[in-house]
């Protein structure tokens, strides 16, 4: 069933149907869950990992094979160690003045698109920024994050894997740079690391393109889908203008009701009840997050939802999102300046959708200050 999704449509109606067939069930020879209780649960349980007992990979390949969101511990224990202090929520506070500045000078405009000239810019600079990227090569770096993206969904292409060599040789240049002199970026810590001895060349380039990649694609979704969520719910929308603290709120409900990514998967890596050794279960975090029986009314936006337990947006367990804290803020700066700045912000013509089931998000959407 999971094979009819398209990134275009509601998901919705197929979560349900898998849904009523129970908590685990299967589709296509792969196990899969809806029930937030177990996705929680798998997603916890050290005897699921995210490799083949024999060190592969599911899915097509994948581009980032040496980065730690696809490595099982003790590897992914040690690089995401040396990932964490660039994120930690001190860090992040430190940052949030900058981010404000990004989203107030790109709303200096009056028609435009949201995705284009919002959403996606605003994420992409703030994770250049941090990485150490300069202005000159985001485009190139914004480009390559985009066909990362789409690898999740479709395995990887050779047009895919000829970017990928680009943006390694860009980041080996960086490297080069930060090697000579030092600067307070991500590269710079990483560059020390290595140094040490703590990581592998190889580790420090998968660990530079993930967060690349994971700055990029996902950030721009949380934006684009609360402002489409607010615009499609009037009275929300109000009630968010007229109390911006509400942000945080907005943000959370956005990560439950229409979550940037709406699935992963675990591989056993023993026997673990029904499921067999080496087998793969996929998780719908999306699905997870209208579990009727963790969220009353599921279906429905209500920024004044209590979301106890949290929901799956930013996974559960050791890969939980390093982002998540970073992420949250860029939403946070953002609806709140979207709400001051763009009080009429009203949509101007049809949005379109990425074609991409995993990552799920607008391509674009017109919109005008009034
Ligand atoms: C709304 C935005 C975001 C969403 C919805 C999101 C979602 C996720 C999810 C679901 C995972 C875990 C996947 C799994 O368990 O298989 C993850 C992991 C990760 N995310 Fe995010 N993410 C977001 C933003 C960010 C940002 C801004 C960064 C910063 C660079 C980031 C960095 C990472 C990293 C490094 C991992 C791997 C963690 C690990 O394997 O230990 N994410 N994210």
């Amino acid at each position: 069933m999971l094979d009819q999704l398209t990134g275009h449509e509601d998901p919705h109606p197929i979560y349900e149907r898998l849904r009523a067939q129970g908590p685990l069930t299967r589709d296509n020879g792969m196990w899969l869950t809806t029930s937030h209780a177990l996705a929680n649960k798998v997603l916890r349980d050290r005897r699921f990992g995210v490799r083949f007992a024999d060190g592969g990979y599911p899915a097509g390949g994948s581009l980032l094979p040496d980065s730690f969101l696809e490595l099982d511990p003790p590897d992914h224990t040690r690089l995401r160690r040396l990932a964490m202090p660039a994120f930690s929520p001190k860090k992040i506070d430190e940052y949030r003045a900058r981010v404000e500045k990004v989203a107030d000078a790109l709303l200096d405009r009056d028609e435009f698109d949201l995705i284009a000239d919002f959403a996606a810019p605003l994420p992409i600079s703030v994770i250049s920024d941090l990485l150490g990227i300069p202005d000159s090569d985001t485009a190139e770096f914004a480009d390559y994050g985009a066909l990362v993206a789409a690898s999740f969904d479709s395995g990887v292409t050779p047009e895919m894997s000829e970017a990928h060599d680009k943006v390694l040789a860009l980041f080996d240049r960086l490297i080069a740079e930060r090697r000579r002199t030092p600067g307070d970026d991500v590269i710079s810590s990483l560059v020390a690391a290595e140094a040490e001895r703590k990581l592998t060349a190889q580790e420090m380039l998968g660990t530079l393109v993930l967060l690349l990649v994971a700055g990029f694609e996902t950030t721009v979704n949380l934006i684009g889908n609360a402002t489409r969520a607010l615009l499609d719910h009037p009275a929300q929308w109000r009630l968010f203008k007229a109390n911006p603290d509400l942000a945080p709120a907005v943000v959370e409900e956005t990560l439950r009701w229409a979550p940037p990514v709406q699935l992963t998967s675990r591989i056993a890596h023993e026997r673990v009840d029904a499921i067999g050794k080496d087998e793969v279960v996929t998780l719908l975090l999306a699905a997870a997050n209208r579990d009727p029986e963790v969220y009353p009314e599921p279906h429905k936006f209500d920024v004044m939802r209590v979301h106890q337990p949290e929901h799956l947006a930013f996974s559960s367990g050791i890969h939980y999102c390093l982002g998540a804290t970073l992420a949250r803020m860029e939403g946070d700066v953002a609806l709140r300046a979207l709400a001051r700045r763009m009080p009429d912000l009203r949509q101007t013509g049809p949005v379109t959708f990425r074609d991409s089931v995993v990552i799920r998000g607008m391509r674009s959407m017109p919109v005008s200050r009034s």
